[in-house]
């Protein structure tokens, strides 16, 4: 904001530069440049600059990046310099449940906004909620409740469940869980794996086919999903036990990577890029033509991070206080559908979608098989309102 820049100085940029408009925003862009989710964290890169780009506002945004290296304490330092050091407005990005975690009580002291742009921990938009957290991508149980109760329908009795050993892992299966037995049905095992260090899913695999489950359900991201996915592939296993999980198993992102072994895994998740709405064509259309690839979840998170910090300062807010607390009242209707910010809780209200992953010609597409419209977590131990 200019206020960290005296009048007299704007007065002394504005007359000697006259071209590069000054830039009326800082925001330190924490997110993961290398590490198991580098990938992720350059497509929510990619997503934010559009979003700036489209609405003609790139100059007025300063970006500063910091790596957090998907390392929780490599999080909390960074956090710290962008805040200290960099004097930013707001922080924008974070990955990994984890290094969320791990930031969520120097953000709430420090008073500076944060604008969730991936990373699900059900705590930070549930007991350990702050007014300067606002997350606009999903929340670990938002994604995977709805699926415990498609999954029953389908007449699915028995699962096994396997999961990166980490914060996101264990909520992802836990929501999971809760709904599946909910609907009626049973765990009947239950696996993590050492988050980022698996190579060999296949002692894993083994156990879980010997269990005889009329099927598995997973989280996994980034690398680790092209692996697994892979690996279950070549097990052979999709004839007697079908693959079901977390929505980012199968990302647009890396799908590819996969190959064959991810046709018919069925997955939910809040965005899709084969979404047929005006709004999503016309993103999926733009953003092609910018970095000529289909856009994935991330792309989106990344864009609508963008969408709602403009929305805030539009509004008029500006500084760290007013920003954080207009950043929940922004809402609108883009890629992923209707997206509105709960007041109670600060976690975004979106639908679900359930997903299988198919093929188109050589290529592999997703085709949306349910939808949980309006899906809302429970204040969970937030008490915003
Ligand atoms: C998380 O750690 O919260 C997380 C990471 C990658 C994903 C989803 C969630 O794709």
């Amino acid at each position: 904001m200019k206020k960290y820049i005296s009048g007299l100085a704007v007065a002394a940029a504005l007359t000697t530069i006259s071209t590069a408009a000054l830039a009326e925003t800082t925001v330190g862009l924490l997110l993961p440049k290398s590490g198991v989710f580098a990938a992720l964290g350059n497509e929510i890169d990619d997503g934010f600059v559009f979003a700036l780009e489209e609405a003609g506002r790139a100059d007025d945004i300063k970006i500063v990046r910091e790596d957090t290296e998907v390392k929780p304490p490599v999080g909390l330092a960074k956090a710290r310099k962008l805040v200290l050091q960099d004097e930013v407005d707001v922080i924008v990005g974070v990955v990994s449940s984890g290094v969320l975690g791990a930031m969520r009580d120097f953000i709430h002291e420090a008073e500076v906004p944060l604008i969730v742009s991936n990373a699900g921990n059900d705590a930070a938009t549930g007991a350990a909620c702050s007014p300067y957290i606002t997350r606009v991508s999903f929340s670990n149980g938002q994604v995977n409740r709805p699926m415990g109760q498609w999954m029953h329908d389908q007449g699915i009795q028995k699962v096994y469940t396997l999961a990166s050993d980490y914060a996101a892992g264990h909520q992802m299966i836990d929501n999971f869980t809760a709904a599946f037995t909910e609907a009626g049905g049973e765990i009947i095992g239950s696996e993590y794996t050492p988050f980022g260090q698996t190579k060999d899913f296949g002692p894993y695999l083994t156990n879980a086919r010997a269990a005889n489950p009329d099927a598995i359900f997973v989280f996994y991201a980034g690398g680790e999903a092209i692996s697994f996915v892979k690996q279950y592939g070549s097990f052979g296993m999709a004839a007697d036990v079908p693959l079901f999980g977390s929505g980012f198993l199968t990302s647009p992102l890396y799908v590819a990577a996969e190959g064959d072994a991810a046709v018919g895994v069925k997955t939910s998740l809040h965005y899709v890029p084969t979404l047929d709405t005006p709004e999503n064509n016309a993103f999926v259309a733009a953003f092609k033509e910018r970095f000529g690839r289909t856009p994935s979840e991330y792309a989106v998170q990344g864009y609508d991070s963008a969408r709602v910090l403009l929305g805030a300062l539009d509004s008029g807010a500006t500084d760290r206080k007013s920003i954080a607390a207009a950043l929940p009242k922004v809402s609108y209707t883009g890629p992923r559908g209707p997206l509105e910010i709960d007041p109670a809780t600060n976690n975004v209200v979106q639908n679900i979608y359930i997903y299988e992953t198919v093929k188109d010609g050589d290529a592999l597409t997703q085709k949306v098989v349910g939808v949980v419209e309006g899906v809302r977590d429970a204040p969970n131990g937030c008490a915003l309102q």
